[in-house]
């Protein structure tokens, strides 16, 4: 095969490592929602989780298996018998499942984590990939740690776990200590010392913790690995892992250089980062490469002059590679059903019937505040609509008094069922009176832990963007909400959260 045609496979470990983002929690539904749109981003393989760690990732990373069709599942699992069989359990009804297991080999994990003696591990290793391909043919061994193991023992794990049937053999950088130069040594290394490696899958997995993840990963492909572990928009442990778009354009970009090919979608870049935003909370920064506000934004006038004459001149790929909305039809309250359908589907929106008629309504009461509508509105909106819950309170009414010399007072009303409930209460600020208020109403009481407010668009009409966290029981739930009103916004957020609160209640009740 000649270098132009290699494929890099894309690892996606949004749902595993980058849910270990601090702060993040994905229930069942939004795990499911990732995924789908990870299959439709066209990555090769989806960590769905760690089915061991709990029971909610084991019903995750099982609903994924189950559900979407076309990548790999993959379910991560320690170098034991239990935590083997439970990943097998979860992903075993998956088109195509994996089973990743790891065990660390640096002395620093094997002597103080472990407390093992580095031949204990070895066996180990082995054991738990012997066992794991008899009860699947695809098999991923991670040495954890690796860049901080003797390079001699690496080699010696990665040679035994080829032979004790391992597929894909995964080299990570798990605290994000290598540079790109001595990385790509590392790999070099071991693909001489153990020629096996030419028969599997050579995998890499960076860490960001000196901002090089993506550095390392785009030196390890120049290496020889043919498949990148990365997240979306970064997410991940500490400072995160390599980022999924950054790796991709990079190769896409410089293909002159790499010579490789990933089978990434990448015009269904923008719309992944914005709902893993989303549903994890986790904002993106303005200056993020790729999907950041301003990735494609000019602001000096001699950028904004060379831009206009020829794109090219300060721009390297074109936001419409990533799928970067560009508006060509400006939406008011005067468009219909069929030019906001039409404008939807461009975004990369197909709604089902019941959704777009929700979605209408909120762009036509959004329309009647505000001139025009742009594209990242109407993704608010949508996303605003991507409730991965039933319901059980819904905002009907709200009525804030406040001022520099005013008590703040909110009166709420909300809907549950058919059951009309509502309440006034005093606060410290009009956000705070709502919120006590809503607690009032639904007599569930919960720690705020987290409370962010974006303008989702300039002017000052945009539609205000309200991220929440709650916490109950040790138990973190987010909420968003979307509105040009910032109080209305916070309390949908809210109310979100809440809602997703309650789901879980009700399940652990069943
Ligand atoms: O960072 C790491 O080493 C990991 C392994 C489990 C692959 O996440
Ligand atoms: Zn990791």
């Amino acid at each position: 095969m000649s270098e132009v045609e290699r494929q890099v496979r894309i690892f996606d470990t949004t749902l595993r490592d980058g849910e270990q983002t601090p702060g993040v929690s994905l229930n069942v539904e939004e795990k499911v929602e990732i995924a789908r749109q990870l299959e439709r981003l066209g990555v090769d393989v989806i960590e769905a989780g760690f089915p061991i760690a709990s029971p909610g990732d084991f019903a995750a990373v099982q609903a994924v298996a189950r559900q979407v069709r076309g990548p790999v599942i993959a379910g991560l699992a320690r170098a034991v018998k239990g935590d083997i069989d439970r990943a097998w359990e979860a992903i075993r009804e998956a088109e195509r499942p994996r089973i990743h297991t790891f065990i660390a080999t640096s002395p620093l994990h094997m002597e103080r984590k472990l407390r093992k003696s580095p031949e204990e591990v070895l066996a180990m290793a082995v054991e738990a990939v012997r066992y794991a391909r008899s009860l699947t043919p695809d098999v991923e061994f991670s040495a954890e740690d690796a860049t901080r193991s003797e390079p001699e023992f690496l080699a010696r794990v990665v040679a035994a776990a080829i032979e004790a049937g391992a597929t894909t053999i995964n080299i990570p950088d798990t605290v994000g200590y290598t540079l790109p130069a001595e990385f790509a040594r590392l790999l070099t290394y071991l693909r001489e010392a153990v020629p096996a490696l030419a028969e599997v899958t050579l995998s890499v997995h960076c860490h960001n913790d000196l901002g090089l993840a993506v550095a390392n990963s785009l030196a390890a492909v120049q290496a020889g690995a043919n498949q990148i572990e990365c997240t979306i928009n970064g997410l991940g442990e500490r400072a995160g892992n390599a980022a999924l778009e950054e790796v991709v354009m990079a190769l896409r970009t410089r293909s002159d250089l790499f010579g490789v090919r990933t089978g990434i979608v990448t015009e269904q870049i923008y719309r992944t980062s914005r709902l893993v935003s989303s549903l994890t909370g986790v904002p993106v920064q303005p200056n993020k490469a790729i999907v950041g506000a301003n990735a494609f934004a000019h602001e000096s006038g001699i950028h904004q002059d060379g831009v206009l004459k020829d794109r090219r001149t300060y721009e390297i790929m074109t936001p419409e590679s990533i799928g970067l909305p560009k508006s060509r039809l400006v939406l008011g309250k005067l468009s219909g059903r069929h030019a906001l359908r039409q404008r939807l589907q461009e975004l990369g929106y197909t709604l089902p019937e019941e959704e777009f008629q929700r979605t209408y309504e909120k762009f036509l009461a959004l329309a009647d505040r505000k001139a025009e509508v742009a594209d990242e509105d109407l993704i608010a909106l949508v996303e605003g609509e991507v409730v991965s819950v039933p319901a059980t309170y819904e905002l009907e009414y709200l009525h804030v008094a406040s001022g520099n010399t005013t008590v703040p007072t909110a009166t709420v009303r909300l809907r549950r069922g058919e059951e009309r409930l509502e309440e006034a209460a005093c606060g410290d600020g009009p956000v705070d009176a709502v919120y006590r208020a809503i607690d009032r109403l639904t007599g569930v009481h919960t720690r705020l832990t987290e409370y962010s407010l974006k303008a989702v668009t300039g002017g000052k009409d945009a539609v205000g963007e309200v991220t929440v966290r709650i916490q109950d029981d040790g138990q973190v739930f987010i909420g968003r909400g979307a509105s040009t009103d910032i109080i209305e916004a916070s309390a949908r957020a809210y109310l979100h959260a809440l809602n997703k609160l309650l789901y879980e209640r009700s399940r652990g009740a069943r």
